[in-house]
């Protein structure tokens, strides 16, 4: 692999949604992902409502299927006091960290956590009411294989829930605003080329591997200024992040004018803006 190829794959849009056990890269996903949901904290328990609106039953026994640092896995001990989740990665790291904040946050008797490459097939854990798989399952080599894997280790009446990003989150408006846009479609094109499975007919997937699509929805995230300082946080990272990965392949004046932003003191940052829009689907093994 080239430099310019790892340089690709250090990229948030790659690294943070679309890659997990990079290594070095970890601790930056990590802290990636945590403030995602740090600086985004009505996202998740919106979804987890949504999910539990689509329950036919006691929601138990749950896995959350590619869980990085456990946003997801925590949202959903919240939204389900009942029910014992346990959190599947092929990456250490991140389950540690996953176990410390369950700790810290007291739940940690009902998370598990179980170190496993989905490709090399599901885990011995069968009868759930309930997997979540959040920006994972295009990570997969054989996703369709994974879906049906999730299939079979639900309920009859269990559910899946699979968000997967439409695009990465927007912060920037005016002249940066069109640097953002062109930093998005360098990336697009990389990405296209790196994480095939991105961007798949999920619905289409989905139904394939046996189950009836209970419900698709379009969260929209808009977040006006002033930013919190995680939401600020999020912006710089993700904006750093971008700015790396995509190095000499910005145009001079574009790289000026982020550098110049990046420098700036986040406390002066807070009139960005966050713009997102992330789809999720509810399915029922019927
Ligand atoms: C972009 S992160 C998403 C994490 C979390 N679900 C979220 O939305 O914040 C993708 C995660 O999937 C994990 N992953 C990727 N491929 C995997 C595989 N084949 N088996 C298990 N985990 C995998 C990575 O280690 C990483 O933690």
């Amino acid at each position: 692999m080239s430099h310019g190829d790892h340089h690709q794959h250090s990229t948030h849009q790659d690294s943070a949604h679309h890659h997990g056990a990079l290594g070095d890269d970890e601790s930056a996903l990590a802290e990636l992902l945590d403030l995602d949901a740090e600086a985004l904290p009505d996202h998740l328990p919106q979804v987890t409502a949504l999910i539990q609106l689509h329950a036919d039953g006691p929601i138990r026994r749950i896995a959350d299927m590619g869980s990085g640092t456990g946003t997801g896995t925590l949202a959903l001990t919240q939204r389900f006091p009942d029910a014992e989740v346990t959190a599947l990665d092929m990456s250490a790291t991140m389950l540690e960290h996953l176990s410390a904040k369950a700790e810290a946050r007291g739940v940690a008797e009902r998370v598990h956590t179980r170190r496993t490459d989905l490709d090399e097939g599901w885990p011995d854990l069968h009868n759930l009411d309930l997997v979540w798989a959040s920006n994972s399952l295009h990570h997969t080599a054989d996703p369709q294989r994974v879906l049906r894997d999730i299939h079979d280790a639900l309920r009859p009446g269990g559910l899946f829930a699979l968000a997967e990003l439409t695009d990465m989150p927007r912060f920037l408006s005016g002249e940066l605003g069109e640097v953002e846009d062109r930093m998005h479609t360098a990336l697009g094109d990389e990405t296209a080329a790196h994480v095939p499975h991105l961007g798949s007919d999920w619905a289409t997937l989905i139904t394939k591997a046996g189950f009836e699509i209970r419900a698709e929805h379009r969260f929209t995230i808009a977040v006006d200024p002033p930013l919190s300082d995680a939401a600020v946080r999020l912006a710089v990272a993700t904006l750093s992040r971008m700015r790396e990965g995509l190095a000499d392949r910005l145009a001079p004046a574009d790289r000026t004018a982020l550098d110049a932003l990046l420098a700036t003191d986040p406390t002066a940052l807070a009139n960005l803006a966050i713009r997102d829009e992330r789809l999720v689907w509810i399915a029922r093994r019927p």
